[in-house]
């Protein structure tokens, strides 16, 4: 953006706010309340798509026919509200085929939302467990596809914007699918906007249980490589359309690597692909999408490739040489963790808007997430660093 810009209401206003931000055709600019008001019939819960961590998101359509997303955020203090400025700003910069980018924002003086392009195909999360799991859109090229685009969005943030952004909530929901079933990552703004500013919040960690890298939900440590680890389960989870956890009769609740251990280690690689596929997938491709997976989960953030490595790998050039089977090493939440996981929605897999998502336990208490994960039932410390 320009020398100065909105963020208020009641501020400077940059003179260029209609102006072409960034590259390509994408445009983004100043929305007023009531225009959204009115392209959402007034934030209707019959136009609202879904409900996340900083918000509910509503379906609209603007007066030049233009279909968008309006995320509306809960109400945030003023030094958030300079936060969330300085997230349109970045967001604003942003620009690539597989991140969604901004289309503009409001800010009044007690209101903020957020306005991005609507994406016809919802979410990945909206293919594997919700409302379109029973129709099957998604056939292995276009889980490849998602696959590599995703990663590409990632590798993106991670190397070639600047200043690099780490995402901290790489999960389906945040995986966005235009017509074309183009994936686009979302959210990769926002994730930043808790910590700083937001004294009592500094402790805290953000993200969802499932995808969460051990080092991130034990110490709050950040880093590229917590991504890396949230897009190993992601790609576990398109290649199998298991969920991150998943309730067992019972009540025990298993993860996608718990699950998927045994049957590596088996050599099973058939099982464990999708079952809606049934059996249409290159099962060489399968594997590497596996063992990039096990990769990506490593328990030591060092050990896991970078996202340059993990797109190479995706295209099918490792530059470390040939991808050797890689057993997984599941990670193991501890129960007190998992009670804390919030009732999956997508349980009842079908009909009605994607709710709050799965396993969120967004802004937890970093005290309370001590050792939250053993191996095999052992318990393993992680150096801290
Ligand atoms: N541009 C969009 N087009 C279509 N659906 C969208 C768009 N943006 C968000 N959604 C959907 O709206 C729902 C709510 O999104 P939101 O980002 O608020 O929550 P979330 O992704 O579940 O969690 P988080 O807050 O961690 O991102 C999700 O199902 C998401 O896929
Ligand atoms: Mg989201």
């Amino acid at each position: 953006m320009g020398s100065s810009w909105s963020c208020c209401g009641n501020e400077k206003v940059d003179e260029a706010t209609n102006r072409i931000s960034g590259t390509g055709n994408a445009t983004w600019r100043i929305f007023t309340y009531k225009e959204l008001h009115a392209a959402t019939n007034g934030f209707s819960e019959d136009n609202k798509l879904g409900e996340g961590g900083f918000g509910s998101v509503y379906w609209g359509r603007t007066t030049d026919g233009l279909q968008i997303a309006v995320k509306k955020l809960k109400a945030m203090n003023s030094k958030a509200e300079m936060e969330f400025a300085v997230e349109v700003e970045v967001l604003g910069r942003v620009r690539h085929r597989n991140l969604l980018g901004l289309r503009g924002y409001c800010a009044g003086t007690d209101q903020r939302l957020i306005v991005y392009d609507y994406m016809p195909n919802l979410s990945l999360l909206s293919h594997l467990h919700g409302q379109f799991a029973g129709e099957v859109h998604l056939d292995w090229k276009r889980r490849m596809k998602i696959a590599i685009g995703s990663a590409e969005g990632l590798l993106y943030l991670h190397h070639e914007v600047t200043p690099h952004i780490i995402h901290r909530d790489i999960k389906a929901s945040n995986v966005l699918l235009d017509s074309d079933f183009e994936p686009l990552v979302a959210d990769f703004g926002f994730a930043k906007l808790i910590p700083e500013g937001v004294s009592h919040m500094t402790t805290r960690v953000k993200g969802t249980l499932g995808y969460l890298a051990p080092e991130y939900a034990m110490w709050g440590k950040v880093s590229e490589s917590c991504d890396v680890y949230s897009f190993g389960i992601l790609l576990l989870e398109l290649v199998t359309g298991r969920k991150p956890i998943e309730k067992l009769p019972g009540g025990v609740k298993r993860t996608i690597t718990e699950w998927a251990e045994p049957l590596i280690t088996k050599g099973r690689f058939k099982d464990l692909g999708d079952p809606k596929l049934r059996g249409n997938f290159d099962e060489n491709q399968l594997k590497q999408s596996i063992n990039i997976a096990a990769l990506c989960v490593k328990s030591e953030p060092e050990n896991r490739p970078t996202m340059k490595v993990v797109v190479s790998m995706l295209k099918g050039y490792d530059p470390r040489g040939k991808v050797m089977p890689t057993r997984i090493r599941s990670i193991k939440y501890k129960e007190e963790l998992l009670e804390l996981d919030q009732p999956s929605d997508y349980e009842n897999d079908g009909d009605g808007p994607e709710e709050k998502g799965y396993g969120v336990f967004g802004a937890m208490e970093e005290q309370k997430m001590q050792d939250p994960y053993l191996h095999h039932g052992k318990s393993r410390k992680m150096a801290r660093k």
